[in-house]
């Protein structure tokens, strides 16, 4: 007789070292887990772990000892895979040597100068922590050059948490923090001529992720020659050209993920995969901006972290010898051939969107949801970690033994879900 903790062979995950650990989280933490990595998404949550103990390559072992190959990574930090020897060893040595300091690393400078040899549009670079810090900067930035105040940014796109970033209504910000924010909706270039219109002279900067990739819907390219449009527009309105490659950055183009789609912004702002998953985030730009850039008061006690620069330079690195874009974009090409396969031998449609190497995927025989958020719930509790409502990742530490392994539990989960119907 089959035990209820297994299917087809499959072990099926339980998760009580994880459900214990949430509940004493719970008392002490606001949300117990918050943010990003809240539970609150995950449907039904008794599928997720929420605490995790070790990572090695492309798998972590949460707290119960269940194995998973990750498709999270870290939502999207980990770029080489986990505890990639030439990352730590480039951290690990200047750790001995320093990191916070009371002066500047020269490891600073040869970060800030390989980035500038490596990303065309880039003349400068500035080193921070969290993609937020770069995405307010460079919007500071265009608010100096400009002397104007509106910033311009896509409906659904994220910037991180400060503010005039968050939605309206959203707990803690107040009417005046979107005063000066627009939203347009993704691909619509009138939509952005119509609102610079609407603010003559008063639109310091436009901000978006290189193609859209919102949560719950499926991501959107760039339409043929949007993004040359845009950059000729704001151009001759001298409105600054942000791009957030905060999430695709390194993932699509060593150059900037602008490079893949042929056009160059003012702005371009780095964090996720730069260091392999420690923190850091850099901000580059053009000529013109440097000098205001420089007036432009920005800082915080741990930007100056040496470690994360040596991590962010050999990561850099390593990811360009390799050729780390197209090692994840093959890699994600395999993955999603073989789900899309599988969700038809089982009757479902499985809708593909993004970037291969970060695709976002949908079952849309149910427009609920529901459907999608059991199939990812099932795949989960087999050992493949993917969420339903956000992209995926994929890193160059994904192997082709990691996908078959995933194709097989894509497969039983979708036994799984048929037979609860
Ligand atoms: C496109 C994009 N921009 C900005 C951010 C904010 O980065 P952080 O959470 O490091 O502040 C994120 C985070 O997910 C992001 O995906």
């Amino acid at each position: 007789m089959t035990s209820p903790d297994v299917s087809n062979g499959m072990k099926i995950y339980q998760y009580d070292k994880s459900a214990a650990l949430f509940r004493r989280a719970a008392k002490v933490i606001p949300c117990g887990i918050y943010g990003h990595f809240s539970p609150t998404p995950c449907v039904p949550v008794s599928a997720y772990p929420f605490f995790s103990e070790r990572t090695e390559g492309a798998k972590f072992w949460d707290v119960d000892g269940n194995e998973f190959v990750d498709y999270m990574c870290a939502y999207g930090p980990m770029v080489l895979g986990y505890h990639h020897p030439v990352v730590d060893e480039a951290y690990q040595a200047q750790m001995k040597r320093a990191d916070s300091n009371s002066v500047a690393s020269p490891k600073m400078v040869e970060l800030a100068e390989f980035m500038v040899d490596m990303i065309p549009v880039a003349d400068w670079a500035f080193f921070a922590k969290n993609g937020a810090d770069v995405t307010n900067y460079a919007a500071m930035i265009a608010r100096a050059v400009t002397g104007r105040n509106k910033i311009i940014a896509i409906a659904g796109g994220y910037h991180g948490t400060t503010p005039w970033m968050q939605a309206a209504g959203h707990h803690g910000t107040i009417d005046d923090d979107l005063t000066h924010i627009r939203r347009i909706p993704w691909n619509d270039f009138a939509a952005l001529e119509r609102v610079v219109a609407e603010h003559p002279n008063d639109v310091a900067g436009f901000i978006a992720s290189p193609y859209h990739h919102p949560i719950f819907v499926d991501n959107e390219m760039p339409a043929e020659g949007y993004w040359q449009k845009v950059q000729q527009f704001l151009k001759k309105n001298g409105i600054v050209f942000i791009i957030d490659d905060v999430r695709c950055g390194f993932r699509l183009h060593m150059g900037g993920s602008n490079e893949l789609f042929g056009f160059k912004p003012d702005l371009i702002c780095f964090c996720k995969a730069i260091a392999n998953g420690y923190p850091i985030s850099a901000l580059v730009g053009t000529e013109s901006l440097k000098n205001v850039a420089a007036k432009v008061f920005h800082t915080g006690s741990f930007w100056y972290s040496a470690g994360p620069m040596a991590a962010a330079l050999a990561c850099l690195q390593e990811l360009k010898r390799i050729d780390g874009p197209k090692i994840m974009a093959d890699q994600g090409k395999k993955l999603l051939a073989g789900m899309v396969e599988i969700s038809k031998a089982h009757g479902y449609h499985l809708q593909v969107s993004g970037a291969p190497s970060m695709p976002y995927l949908r079952i849309t025989d149910d427009a609920s949801l529901m459907l999608h958020q059991q199939w990812c719930a099932e795949c989960t509790r087999r050992g493949a970690y993917l969420t339903s409502h956000h992209n995926w990742f994929v890193s160059t530490a994904h192997t082709d033994e990691d996908i078959q392994r995933t194709l097989e539990i894509a497969d039983d989960a979708f036994k799984a879900v048929k037979q609860a119907r």
